[in-house]
């Protein structure tokens, strides 16, 4: 990646170790840090992200960015989704979202600039039913929300906050059954890859998204259209 001289500092990459995750890791190179449970990390306890993100504020400062990737997808009608599941489906795509926010922006804050992306999923800024994963869909609503507020919290401090809502994208340890499923509404023809959604990454870590803050942007060859 082409990284701009005034944007210097280290990207942290929560669930870099796979997926949509692993290819932005790999994309920025020695500027990524990477933050998985392989690593001893469970972005859903706040003790362990504590205890992480002192150590990487030892060795490299301040983040420049924090991109969380982490939030297990689970397919099922709201009738049918037991307590247990429900549960785990806040803990892995929202409780992982605000501790990490909680454990890592203030930093950021402190050093008066940075960024922060989000991952939701296509559609669920559409307040619409998502009769496949309903759960899933009202967690990732919940990050959204999370993302604008502290957009306007954090913006006079140069930070900006953005989600990106990728559609079906396709990697070795993706839900490809639901994916090929739903593959003929997709309007591009093809399901999409973690490469797809590289360039919005890039935007949103580089200096044309300087003034860009509290936005979802779709990913999805046109799925929610
Ligand atoms: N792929 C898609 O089609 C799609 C579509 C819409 C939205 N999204 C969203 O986009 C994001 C990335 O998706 P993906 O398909 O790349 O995800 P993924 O394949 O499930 O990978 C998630 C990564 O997060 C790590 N992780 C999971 N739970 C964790 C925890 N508690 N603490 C720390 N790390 C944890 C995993 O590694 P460990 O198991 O080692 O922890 C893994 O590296 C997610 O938010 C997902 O909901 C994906």
């Amino acid at each position: 990646m082409n990284a701009p001289a005034e944007a210097a500092g280290k990207v942290l990459v929560v669930g870099g170790g796979q997926g949509i995750g692993a290819a932005i890791a790999a994309d920025l190179g020695e500027r990524a840090v990477v933050w998985t449970r392989r690593q001893g990390i469970d972005a859903t306890d706040p003790d362990s992200l504590r205890r992480a993100f002192a150590d990487f504020e030892r060795a490299h400062g301040a983040p420049y960015a924090l991109v969380h990737s982490v939030g297990d997808f689970h397919e099922a009608p709201l009738l049918q989704t037991d307590a247990a599941t429900y549960r785990a489906q806040f803990a892995s795509n929202v409780d992982s979202v605000f501790h990490c926010l909680q454990a890592v922006v203030p930093s950021m804050v402190a050093a008066r600039r940075g960024r922060v992306i989000l991952f939701a999923a296509a559609g669920a800024n559409r307040h619409r039913a998502m009769l496949r994963a309903p759960v899933y869909f009202a967690a990732k609503a919940a990050v959204i929300q999370l993302a604008i507020s502290l957009a306007g919290e954090v913006a006079a401090a140069g930070l900006t906050v953005n989600v990106i809502a990728p559609g079906l994208i396709a990697h070795p340890d993706s839900h490809r059954e639901s994916q090929d499923r739903l593959l003929p509404r997709v309007p591009a023809g093809r399901l999409g890859t973690p490469a797809d959604v590289l360039g919005t990454v890039r935007y949103l870590l580089g200096p044309d998204a300087d003034y860009v803050t509290g936005q979802v942007l779709t990913v999805d060859g046109g799925l929610q259209m």
